[in-house]
C-alpha cells in the first residue's frame, strides 16, 4: 500500500517521518510498484556535481504500472475520455484494456521503424488519446520523448529535435484549437529541413487536409499500427534511465532540456497526485493543460493512470464555442476533480457568471490551480462561483524541474489560505535564504525559495550538458537546490509564492527567458538592440513589454512592431509576441555597459521616479526619454 494522507495529524506525522527518515519513508511508498528488480539503495546524492539517484539498482517498466497492473482489476473501466475541440464531435472513451492494446500496438509500430531503447522521439501532436498513447509507447519500449507543445513554431521545433538529436517525430496533419486548424505537419516539414538525425515521421490524421507525404521518411498513423501485435513486451529498465526530456525556458541562452528518469518519477507523480486530489476509486479527473508541457505529463498522462484513475483530455480552448465550454464540460462528464491555471480562470472570469447559467457543477469536489502565482481575487471567484464555497482549492507550486508538485494543500485536509501554497508536500524540505545564502529560520521571512533535500522527482540533468544544471540550480547557494521563485513564510509558517526572481517571466502560465525573446527580436534585421521585462498583465498574469532599438529607414513604427511580432512568432510561437514595443533611441545601461532591468521593469509599470540607486546609470537622458514614449 502507498501512503494515502487521511487527516491533518496523518500530514503531519508522515511529514516529520519523511524528513527524518526519508529512505524508509520513501521505501514505503515504492513498495507499492511492480519492479523487476527492487533497488539496493533508496537515494545516493550530492548537491555539488549534481548526482542523484534514486532507487539505485531498480529495475521496473513505468507502463507496466500503468496498464498492466490494471488490466485484470480495472480492464473495462475508463482510462481516457477524450472531449474534442468541436462540441458536435462525440468524446470518446478508452478503457484500461483498450489502452494497453493500443499502446502496446503503436509500441510495435515504432520498433517495426527502427526505433529501440535510449532513441529519442518528438511529438508534437494535438491533444488527443494519440499523443498520450504515443508518451507511454516510447515508455514502454525505452525510448526517450520529448513532447514539444505544438503552438511553437518550426524553428524552435527544430532546435529542440537538433539538440536532443531525435530519430523519429510523431505528429498529425492538421490540429484543431478552438476556431483554427493549425497546419502541424507543414510545421514538421519545414523544421526538418535542417534536422538530419530524423529518419521517420509517424503522421495522424486529425483533420483529413491535405499534407505533403516525404517517400520513405513519412507514414501515416493509421497503416503504421496496421496488423501491428497489441502486446509488446515491456523493456526492463533501470530506475535512472531517463524517462523523458522536456525543454524549458531559463534566464539565459536557448530553453534546456531537462531530463527525468524512470523510478522516481514514477513513485513521485503517482504518490502526489493521489494524496493531493485525494483522488478517489470512480472519480473523474480532468486537467485542462495540453501535453506539452510539465503539468500534462504529470497529472493527465502519468500520474492519474499510474494511480488507475479516468482521466480527461480536452483537446479545444476554454472561449471555444463559447465561453461556458469549460463548464459543460464538467457538467457532460460528471468531472470530480478540476486543475487549471489561474490565467484561465482570469480569462473566464472576465465573462462574469452567465456562461455558468444553467450548467452543473455539483460533481465538482476539488478544484486546483497551477503554473503562476493566483491573485486573490481570482482564488476568491474560483471557490464562489465554480466551488460554490464547497470545494477546497489546492493551489500547486512545482516546476518542469520538479517533475510533481511540491507544495500544495492536500484537498480536503490542509486548510487552504487565498493565493498560498500552504505547506510542503511529505519529502520536501524547503528552506528561505537571503542573497548571501543565509538560510532565514522562523516564521515572517521573505527571500528565495531553495530545496535542501532531493525528492524522487527533481531534474537529473540538463540534456547533453551537465554542468549547465550545475550552474542554474545549484551553484548560486551552494548545497541546494535554487527554484529561481521568490517566497514568504507567513506568521503561520505557511508558503506564497511571490514568482520569479531571475530572468524569467510567466505569461499566462507558460514559461519563458526573456532573453530567448530578446534574442528573437533582434533577429530582425532593422534592430540594434532590445530589452524584454515582464509587467503585470490582468488576464496574463505577466505581459511581454520590449524595449527596442532600431534602425527606423523605411520603416514607420507601426510597421516596424508589427514585423517585429512576426519575427518573435517565427522564431519561438505566437505565445512569446511581445505585447507592447516600445522604440527607444537608448537603454539605460550602467558604466560596464549592463542593462538595467530594475529601471525598465518600474517603467513598464508605470512606475516614473523612485529608481532606486542609478549611480551607475551611464546616461539618465534615456531613462527620461523612455518614460516619455511609455506605452
Ligand atoms: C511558477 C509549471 C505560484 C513558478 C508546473 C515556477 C507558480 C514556474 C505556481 C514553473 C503556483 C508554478 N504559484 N507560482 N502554484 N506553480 N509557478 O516549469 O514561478 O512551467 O518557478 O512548471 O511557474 O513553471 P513550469
Amino acid at each position: 500500500m502507498s501512503i494515502k494522507i487521511q487527516t491533518l495529524a496523518g500530514y503531519i506525522h508522515e511529514y516529520q517521518k519523511s524528513v527524518l527518515q526519508p529512505d524508509q519513508f520513501w521505501a514505503r511508498v515504492a513498495e507499492s510498484f511492480h519492479w523487476h528488480k527492487p533497488w539496493t539503495e533508496v537515494v545516493r546524492w550530492n548537491f555539488t556535481e549534481p548526482s542523484v539517484e534514486w532507487f539505485v539498482d531498480g529495475k521496473l517498466n513505468i507502463t507496466e504500472n500503468m496498464l498492466d497492473r490494471y488490466l485484470y482489476t480495472k480492464g473495462g473501466q475508463t482510462a481516457i475520455i477524450y472531449e474534442p475541440n468541436d462540441p458536435a464531435e462525440s468524446a470518446i472513451s478508452l478503457t484500461y484494456r483498450e489502452l494497453y492494446e493500443r499502446v502496446n500496438e503503436f509500441a510495435n509500430a515504432m520498433k517495426a521503424e527502427g526505433v529501440t531503447k535510449g532513441d529519442r522521439v518528438i511529438i508534437y501532436m494535438p491533444m488527443t488519446p494519440e499523443a498520450a498513447i504515443a508518451m507511454m509507447a516510447c515508455a514502454r519500449i525505452g525510448a526517450v520523448h520529448s513532447v514539444v507543445f505544438a503552438g511553437f513554431s518550426a524553428n524552435a521545433l527544430a532546435d529542440r529535435i537538433i539538440d536532443c538529436e531525435a530519430k523519429m517525430v510523431l505528429t498529425a496533419d492538421e490540429n484543431f484549437r478552438g476556431a483554427k486548424v493549425v497546419p502541424v505537419k507543414a510545421v514538421v516539414d519545414e523544421a526538418l529541413e535542417r534536422c538530419p538525425s530524423v529518419e521517420k515521421v509517424i503522421v495522424l490524421q486529425r483533420s483529413g487536409g491535405p499534407v505533403t507525404m516525404q517517400e520513405g521518411r513519412d507514414l501515416w498513423w493509421h497503416e503504421a499500427i496496421a496488423g501491428q501485435d497489441t502486446e509488446c513486451p515491456a523493456t526492463v529498465m533501470d530506475a535512472e534511465d531517463m524517462l523523458f526530456i522536456l525543454y524549458t525556458s531559463g534566464s539565459t541562452g536557448k530553453p534546456k532540456g531537462v531530463v527525468h528518469t524512470c523510478g522516481g518519477y514514477m513513485v513521485y507523480t503517482k504518490f502526489t497526485f493521489e494524496n493531493v486530489f485525494q483522488y478517489k476509486a470512480g472519480d473523474i479527473y480532468w486537467c485542462t493543460a495540453d501535453v506539452g508541457w510539465i503539468t500534462g505529463h504529470s497529472y493527465i498522462v502519468y500520474g492519474p493512470l499510474l494511480a488507475g484513475a479516468t482521466t480527461l483530455m480536452f483537446e479545444g480552448v476554454p472561449t471555444y464555442p463559447d465561453a461556458g465550454r469549460f463548464w459543460d464540460i464538467v457538467d457532460k462528464h460528471q468531472v470530480n476533480q478540476f486543475y487549471t491555471a489561474p490565467t484561465a480562470i482570469r480569462a473566464l472570469q472576465a465573462y462574469g457568471t452567465e456562461p455558468l447559467e444553467g450548467k452543473d457543477l455539483s460533481s465538482l469536489k476539488v478544484l486546483g490551480t497551477v503554473g503562476e502565482p493566483i491573485n486573490e481575487e481570482a482564488w476568491h471567484w474560483y471557490h464562489d462561483h465554480i466551488g460554490k464555497g464547497r470545494c477546497p482549492i489546492v493551489d500547486t507550486w512545482w516546476q518542469t524541474e520538479t517533475g510533481g508538485i511540491m507544495m500544495s494543500p492536500i484537498a480536503g485536509i490542509i486548510p487552504t489560505k487565498p493565493a498560498y501554497a500552504t505547506l510542503p508536500l511529505p519529502g520536501i524540505q524547503p528552506v528561505i535564504v537571503d542573497h548571501e545564502g543565509n538560510e532565514l529560520t522562523g516564521n515572517s521571512v521573505e527571500g528565495n525559495l531553495c530545496i535542501k533535500f532531493p525528492w524522487p522527482s527533481m531534474i537529473r540533468t540538463t540534456y547533453g550538458d551537465h554542468e549547465r544544471c550545475r550552474q542554474t540550480y545549484f551553484s548560486q547557494f551552494p548545497g541546494m537546490y535554487f527554484t529561481g521563485d521568490g517566497v514568504k513564510r507567513d506568521e503561520d509558517g505557511y508558503y506564497r509564492i511571490l514568482g520569479r526572481v531571475d530572468d524569467v517571466i510567466n505569461v499566462s502560465g507558460h514559461r519563458m527567458g526573456t532573453a530567448e525573446v530578446e534574442n528573437a527580436i533582434n533577429e530582425h534585421p532593422k534592430v540594434i538592440e532590445s530589452a524584454v521585462v515582464g509587467y503585470p498583465h490582468d488576464i496574463k498574469g505577466q505581459g511581454i513589454y520590449a524595449f527596442v532599438i532600431a534602425n527606423m529607414e523605411g520603416r514607420t513604427e507601426e510597421n516596424l512592431e508589427q514585423e517585429i511580432r512576426t519575427t518573435v512568432t517565427n522564431i519561438i510561437g505566437p505565445i512569446a509576441r511581445p505585447d507592447k514595443i516600445q522604440l527607444v533611441p537608448g537603454l539605460p545601461k550602467t558604466r560596464s555597459g549592463k542593462i538595467m532591468r530594475r529601471i525598465l521593469r518600474k517603467i513598464s509599470e508605470g512606475i516614473t521616479d523612485d529608481f532606486g540607486d542609478t549611480s551607475t546609470l551611464l546616461d539618465p537622458e534615456v531613462v527620461a526619454q523612455i518614460i516619455a514614449g511609455r506605452k
